[in-house]
């Protein structure tokens, strides 16, 4: 599947990922910048936070009782898109998803 990454400049990088990996590992293995990820993915920096678009943020299961504590804790505005890329992982539903990369992550 693809994932498509929106940087801060607005440019558009997309990573052609792997199925049962998360959004930020393809992200880190794409070298896509903004997505700091300092924890490696185990759900405690919150410098993972990115925005999924609309089109895809229902076909995503919610946030856990876990990530959704480090939601309130992001850098930048938590907004009604806001998930935290090492908790979402990818499947073949979520080709072509696009997610934005936040302003600022710490
Ligand atoms: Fe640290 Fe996602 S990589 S919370």
């Amino acid at each position: 599947p693809t994932i498509n990454y929106i940087l801060k400049d607005g440019s558009r990088r997309s990573v052609d990922a792997r199925l049962g990996t998360s959004v930020m590992e393809n992200a880190v293995r794409g070298n896509v910048r903004g997505i700091d990820a300092e924890c490696g993915g185990s759900c405690s920096c919150a410098t993972c936070h990115v925005y999924v678009d609309d089109a895809f943020f229902e076909r995503l299961p919610p946030p856990d009782e876990m990530e959704n504590e480090l939601l309130d804790g992001v850098a930048s505005e938590r907004l009604p898109g806001s998930r935290l890329s090492c908790q979402l992982t990818v499947t073949a539903d979520l080709d072509g998803l696009v997610v934005h990369v936040p302003e600022a992550q710490s």
